[in-house]
């Protein structure tokens, strides 16, 4: 969700803003924006559209600056257009800004009473007319007075007319990472923009403010007092940032699972046989005493805890819920000492599992997150954190995320089973290597893409479809009907197949497609029949079998059979058919694999 880079140092600005907006577009956006200091003041150029358009207006001007911002704009107060798109500017501020000020309407009606109007819609025009009022030549004491006023989640990036080549950056809520090289100072909203300069980096303290300077990034707290914040090292470089051959970013992060899920499980299997999350700062301590799991997140990251679900309660024998964090939030849930809250989250700080997170520590409950961004809000504010070493997901639909989180949860799981002596050693030794099996039987479904894509060209014309399953079959419904619908906007539900008889089946008549998942022994011949009563209203099925399981073929029209796992790991590869169908069903109908419309990667605000 809208993306920031600035920059001032030694280098040519509009090549270094160009760039780093190219790399945050899977951010989600409608609208580009560049400004930067020139001889004679600040200069700024925006468009609506795509940063190619922007690219096109900038290629027309000649800049000659070394000092500016860069902002890609996800609507959210006021629409898509050209005077809307950052930066804004009002007097001597000129300013870019992520997030949303919830008490822009006061302020806008105090600054009236000043005579002072906006020209957009935004909520940070608003805030740029805010600062641009209380400035008296020190703008860290003015960006001081400004905190006092705003309210809401927010990173800014502001140049101050007459203190060329300086930046200045605050964040609250929204994220803000930062880095020095030889080439300038650079701050982003995510390390993808900063990736070129240095593998070095740090994340500004929230209600810290940052002065970028050619040569040296200053970070001082509220009181005044100079920080020196803590610095971060990603393991990942350039390359893994681009698409290296494939067509898009989506298929590259779905070939790369079996490496992301190796590199996520291997470090944590001591002697090749047990769990071992002790180097990940989680002893078997924290597991005592826990009566309870409540598993908060959103999107897919929410997808992958309904396995979750599935495993803890059956290893453990402990309730496990499953809470969508934006609901979570405002429900006054139930939990003490005894919960164990777990948060998953590819970004580490999407909003609402981010107040979730809070929430839960305010109850005291104890809390572990499951996360892919280093020192991520989410991840810096849980008591625990099991990373998952995905490496940077581009790709707005998650895919390499989704079975990082998945094989930390087992990973978890087993941990915590043997912990509470709900398994034995052995048997935990014989999950362990069923876990790492995972990793070829992933490979080995890559090798089905063709078949997949080939049985996706028959979904080129759908409008409607339907994913039943059970048990676990039911959870990865769910995330390959989000996957489906998300980048090929064909309407798709996830249904519990033994729910199809209370509604959809109404639904179900000739053609329609139904994608029925049946990998579990157990419920395996109620599926069948489920298929069977599909089928029967004319339903046109894709079926989806963990092994080459003999099945009567009038009931299906197409026929997926997974390498064969046991049950219990069966949503690995499930997982990845279900990725591969919807990528190349996106791409019969034609539509932007990567950055689907309306939608954002990292979804900052409520
Ligand atoms: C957005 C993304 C989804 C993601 C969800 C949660 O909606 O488009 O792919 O699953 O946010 O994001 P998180 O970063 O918390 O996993």
């Amino acid at each position: 969700m809208c993306g920031i880079i600035g920059f001032t140092g030694y280098l040519d600005v509009k090549n270094v803003l160009l760039e780093g907006l190219e790399a945050l577009e899977y951010r989600g956006y409608d609208s580009a924006g560049i400004a930067f200091f020139e001889q004679d003041g600040i200069k700024t150029i925006k468009t609506t559209g795509k940063v190619t358009n922007l690219c096109d207006k900038v290629e027309g001007t000649s800049i000659n600056s070394t000092c500016g911002i860069g902002h890609t704009r996800w609507a959210k107060h006021g629409g898509v257009s050209y005077t809307n798109s950052h930066p804004h500017t009002f007097g001597n501020v000129t300013l870019i800004h992520n997030g949303i000020i919830e008490n822009y309407h006061e302020l806008e009606t105090a600054l009236a009473h000043q005579g002072k109007y906006p020209v957009s819609q935004t909520d940070t025009e608003i805030a740029a007319m805010l600062i641009d009022s209380l400035y008296d030549g020190d703008a860290i004491e003015t960006i001081k007075k400004a905190i006092k006023q705003l309210e809401g989640a927010y990173a800014f990036c502001i140049l101050f007319a007459d203190q060329p080549d300086v930046i200045y950056c605050l964040r609250n809520g929204s994220p803000l990472v930062a880095c020095k090289s030889k080439e300038g100072s650079v701050i982003a909203s995510d390390m993808v923009a900063l990736i070129k300069y240095s593998k070095e980096y740090f994340v500004l303290p929230e209600l810290h403010i940052a002065k970028l300077t050619k040569d040296n990034i200053v970070v001082s707290n509220l009181e005044g007092a100079i920080i020196k914040p803590q610095m971060l090292f990603v393991k990942w470089d350039m390359t893994a940032a681009r698409k290296g051959g494939y067509a898009h970013f989506m298929l590259k992060e779905i070939h790369e699972q079996p490496s992301s899920l190796r590199s996520t499980i291997m470090p944590r299997i001591r002697n090749g046989s047990l769990p071992d999350l002790t180097a990940d700062g989680i002893p078997n301590e924290i597991f005592h005493g826990i009566n309870r799991v409540l598993i908060t997140a959103c999107g897919t990251a929410m997808h992958a805890g309904l396995v979750g679900r599935v495993l803890l309660e059956k290893l453990l024998r402990i309730p496990v819920t499953v809470e969508i964090a934006s609901e979570f939030r405002y429900q006054d849930p139930i939990m003490d000492e005894s919960t164990l809250v777990i948060t998953i989250s590819q970004s580490g700080e999407t909003a609402d599992t981010l107040a979730a997170l809070r929430l839960s520590n305010e109850k005291h409950a104890k809390t572990l997150s499951i996360v892919n961004v280093k020192g991520s809000s989410i991840a810096r504010e849980s008591n625990y954190v099991l990373y998952t070493h995905a490496g940077p997901e581009i790709a707005v639909a998650s895919t390499k995320a989704y079975t990082a989180q998945l094989s930390c949860i087992y990973l978890l799981a087993l941990q915590f089973a043997l912990a509470k002596n709900a398994i034995t050693e052995p048997e935990c030794a014989s999950f362990v290597s069923q876990l790492q099996s995972v990793t070829t039987a992933v490979e080995n479904t890559l090798s089905l893409e063709k078949a997949i894509d080939e049985i996706s060209s028959h979904l080129k014309e759908t409008e409607d479809l339907f994913f039943i399953g059970r048990g676990l079959d039911y959870a990865l419904s769910c995330e390959g009907s989000i996957k489906l619908k998300e980048i090929s906007y064909i309407h798709s539900e996830a249904y519990a197949a033994g729910e199809l008889k209370h509604g959809t089946l109404s639904l179900i008549t000739e053609g329609v497609p139904v994608i029925a998942l049946a990998t579990q022994t157990n419920v395996y011949s109620k599926m069948i029949s489920n298929i069977r009563e599909v089928r029967a209203r004319g339903a046109m099925v894709i079926l989806v079998t963990n092994g080459e399981i003999a099945v009567d073929s009038s009931i299906y029209d197409y026929h997926i059979a997974l390498p064969e796992l046991d049950d219990l790991f069966a949503p690995f590869t499930t997982a990845v058919v279900l990725q591969l169908l919807a990528y190349y069903t996106t791409i019969h109908r034609g539509y932007n694999v990567d950055q689907p419309r309306n939608l954002a990667k990292s979804v900052t605000v409520e």
